[in-house]
This record gives structure tokens, sequence and C-alpha cells, in this order.
């Protein structure tokens, strides 16, 4: 095994820890893959804590999610489809993280978008966060119900089940599945407090303008959002992919 492909072993160890630690996977949830070419990818075994992987317990799959490498007794995560199809709809994207975190997934189970514009860097990082319908987990249910997002977002929300997000590299999913899940527990504290103020559509415009002017790679919403020229934001209730 080459060096590099140790160390992303290693990595994805890591981020498995700390998703753990912070309470985004109980028990043995979550799971995390990355690509290393075209060919190959690594992902996380099924069935086992996220916590407490080694390297040598991470599997290599080719593109269709068929077994390349394994360590003893361990086989692929039981959702490598799901990651799969990220993959394939998105060329540029090379890690995915599935976690259940307690906000964001409290969200997933009302089955409730995360689309009010609250906080000037959820809007910038995220834009909004749909709910991709309910599908049973490890069945191609899940990525036919995630698929339609991968256009304009690199995060879902899975209904009744968890989060779902994507990046350039493994740190960038990771760090999105930490944003969605901070922009989740906002939304609810604020919504307990009672009368969340939301940004405008002027000054929702001017946070994606921001973010087209950092060139901050991947998908967001807000290229649909304006798609038209017009000037206002158009209300999340209306979009297909926010609306509730
Ligand atoms: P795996 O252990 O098979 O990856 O499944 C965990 C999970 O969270 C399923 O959605």
């Amino acid at each position: 095994m080459a060096d590099s492909e140790y160390e992303i072993r290693k990595q994805i160890c890591e981020i498995g820890r700390r998703i753990y630690d912070r309470g985004m996977a109980a028990a043995n949830d979550g799971n995390i893959s990355v690509k290393l070419c075209d060919d190959e990818y690594l992902c996380t075994p099924t069935g086992v804590s996220k916590g407490f992987m080694t390297p040598e317990s991470i599997c290599r799959v080719d593109r269709e999610g068929k077994v390349l490498e394994a360590g003893d007794g361990c086989r692929p995560s039981s959702e490598i489809r799901m990651h799969m199809r990220i993959y394939q709809k998105r060329p540029d994207v090379a890690g995915v993280v599935h976690a259940h975190p307690v906000y964001a997934t409290t969200f997933a189970v009302a089955r409730t978008p995360l689309t009010m514009p609250v906080i000037a860097e959820a809007v910038v990082t995220l834009g909004c966060v749909p709910v991709a319908p309910y599908a049973a987990p490890s069945t191609t249910e899940v990525p036919d119900s995630v698929e339609p997002y991968t256009e304009y977002f690199d995060q879902v929300l899975l209904a009744n089940h968890g989060a779902l997000t994507w990046g350039q590299d493994l740190m960038s999913a990771y760090y999105r599945m930490e944003s969605v899940e901070f922009y989740a527990k906002l939304l609810y504290k604020a919504m307990q407090l009672g009368d969340p103020k939301q940004l405008d559509g002027r000054q929702v415009r001017k946070l994606y303008g921001i973010r087209r002017q950092m060139g901050i790679p991947g998908r967001h919403p807000g290229d649909l959002c304006f798609a038209n020229g017009g000037d206002e934001c158009r209300s999340c209730d209306n979009c297909r992919f926010g609306g509730k």
C-alpha cells in the first residue's frame, strides 16, 4: 500500500473519531468515503463504531462499490451505493460523510429543511439544506432519493435518517457536516426562543455575491435562487428543493 493511501486511511479514522466524539454518530452509525482515483475508493467498514477504526480496517472498492481489498472480517459500508452515486454525479467530489448529528437529524425526522437565512456563515457556506424523501437505509432507494440534490447542493438531510455531506476532499465534507449541525442547532434554539429574525432577500443576495467573489468551490443553491437574474431571493417555500 502506498504511503499516501495509508495517510488517507489514518485521516478517515481521525474524522471517524471526531464524528463519534462529537455525538454525531451513536454506536456503529455513520460512514465515510474518499476517492483515490476514478476507479478506486476507500470507505469505512460496515457495522463498526466510527470512533474506534484502524487504518487496516478501511476497505478499498471500485467505482461500483465492489471490494478490491478489505481487512479481516471487514466488509464495505452498507451505504456504499449512496456514496458511489455522489461520486458518479459529481466528478469534482473526493470525500463523502454520512452521520446522524442530533439537531440535523431532528430536522430530518420532522422533514423540515433548513431554509431560514438567520446566520451569514450558513448562507455563504450552505445556502439551505433540503430534505431528501425517506428511503430505507442500505437500499438503492437512498442514492435515488439523494441524486436530484447533487446538482445544486453539497449537503442534504435524509428524511427520518440523518445527514449527508460531500466536498472536494474529506476535510471539506467533514467541515460541511459540522456546519450543517451548527446551523440546525442554532435554528432549533432560535425557534425555541421564539422569533428568529431572518436576513432579507437583499442581504442574502449580497452574501451569495461574497461567496462567488471568494471563489468557494462546490455547488450552492444560491446559483438556483438568482438563476433568472431577479433582484430578490425567491422564497424557499416556493423552491422545488427547499420548500416543505
Ligand atoms: P454502516 O455501518 O453499514 O456504514 O451503516 C451505518 C449507517 O449509519 C447506515 O445508515
